[in-house]
């Protein structure tokens, strides 16, 4: 397939001994690391935050693709710049003023992201796809790892494709959940650009064979 990228969810890891994993997703194909913070108030569940992140930034070699399922994230941008974030992503259902929210995310030298539940509908992301770097389309309800893929995604990977392709947007569409081999070829067929996997791949005899089937299918 063409140049799609693989972002391991941290979330899946070892957090008795993140160095290790993070040090696995360092040396392996994968391009991105994904790290979702949720605050059990946007989600039914709590994981981790600022002082967790700290320290998985002083580790990583590569992108943090950063994905907040937090209410009012705009409090908290310059925060995420601090600590090492490139791609910050908000919610579409946690802004009440996206667009600011995307370009104070910008202003703060990060890629914007926005991430969308299995219930919103890709065409209301058509008024701001130029504004954003990437869309992380949920293909579970946000708040655990280990979920099953919502089959559904398909339908709304292509046709966020067509919207992208009308505005001659080069922004990325991202899978985020339940990714796995059972789906990972037909999601980059429709469109995906970015595969976030976590339970796929840390949960796997050999996480970084299974990165680098993921990344070169
Ligand atoms: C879910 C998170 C995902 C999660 C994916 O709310 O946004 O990033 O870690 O985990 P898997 O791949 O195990 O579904
Ligand atoms: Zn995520």
């Amino acid at each position: 397939m063409g140049n799609h990228l693989i972002a391991p969810s941290i979330l899946a890891a070892d957090f008795g001994n993140l160095k290790a994993d993070l040090e696995m997703v360092n040396s392996s194909e994968a391009d991105w690391f994904h790290i979702d913070v949720m605050d059990g108030v946007f989600v039914p569940n709590i994981s981790f935050g600022m002082p967790v992140l700290k320290e998985i930034s002083k580790h990583t070699k590569k992108p943090l693709d950063v994905h907040l399922m937090i209410v009012k994230p705009q409090r908290y941008i310059k925060t995420f710049a601090d600590l090492g974030s490139n791609i910050l992503t908000v919610h579409y259902e946690a802004c009440n003023h996206l667009h600011r929210t995307i370009q104070e995310i910008k202003n703060n030298g990060m890629k914007a992201g926005v991430a969308i539940n299995p219930h919103t509908n890709v065409d209301l992301l058509s008024e701001i796809i130029s504004d954003i770097d990437l869309v992380c389309l949920m293909s579970v309800n946000p708040g655990f790892g280990g979920q099953s893929f919502i089959e559904a995604t398909y339908k709304k990977v292509s046709r966020l494709k067509q919207i992208i392709t009308n505005a001659n947007s080069t922004c990325k569409i991202e899978i985020d959940g339940g990714v796995s081999d059972k789906n990972a070829k037909k999601l980059l067929e429709t469109g995906a650009d970015v595969l976030v996997a976590g339970n796929h791949v840390f949960k796997s005899d050999n996480p970084t064979e299974t990165i680098a089937k993921l990344k070169n299918l």
